[in-house]
């Protein structure tokens, strides 16, 4: 009985606190912010191995490895449920929310190939990091023109 009544009581103490939240969510919010934090842990990868690269951080060939992996992994990620049709920066209520231009959802998209490109990429990155500085170095170029290939199309200024 104890029990259902503390349950109880968190909800209660739960909606309370989440109520101002929900007053301002917009549609396809958890997608927008899945997605985006998704990009998030790409560029903290992808910052330490260009920081090993730009000599501002020593390299370490078993750091470089496993963020390699990371990328390579993340890379494969299935992540089609943080894109749904409608989420774009321009449609109504979106606008601040998100860069995501209307062009990855319309006829004649390549996000798919870009998304080939960027896991291409991270694959040589992949095969590449723990093999010393230089191997790095000749990596992370296409690694990064990879994520560059994809927001010049595909995500605003
Ligand atoms: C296949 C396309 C594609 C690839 C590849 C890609 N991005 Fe992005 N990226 C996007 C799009 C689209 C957005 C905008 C998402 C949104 O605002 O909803 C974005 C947003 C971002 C953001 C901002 C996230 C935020 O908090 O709003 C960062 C940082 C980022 N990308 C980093 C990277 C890095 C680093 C790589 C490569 C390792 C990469 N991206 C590869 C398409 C891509």
């Amino acid at each position: 009985m104890k029990m259902v009544i503390k349950a109880a009581l968190c909800a209660t103490v739960l909606a309370t606190v989440s109520a101002p939240v929900m007053a301002e969510e917009y549609p396809f919010a958890e997608q927008i912010e899945g997605r985006q934090g998704y990009f998030q842990m790409l560029k903290f990868n992808i910052g330490v191995l260009g920081a090993m690269a730009k000599g501002q951080r020593d390299y370490d060939a078993d750091i470089a490895q496993t963020l390699a992996n990371n990328l390579k992994n993340a890379s494969l990620m299935n992540n089609q449920l943080m894109w749904p049709k409608g989420s774009d920066m321009d449609a109504e209520g979106l606008s601040g929310k998100t860069k995501a231009k209307a062009a990855i959802w319309q006829e004649g998209s390549e996000i798919g190939q870009k998304n080939k490109e960027f896991a291409a990429a991270a694959e040589t990155m992949a095969a590449n990091a723990g093999q010393g500085l230089d191997a790095l170095r000749k990596a992370i170029g296409p690694l990064g023109k990879s994520c560059k290939g994809c927001h010049e199309e595909y995500r605003a200024k």
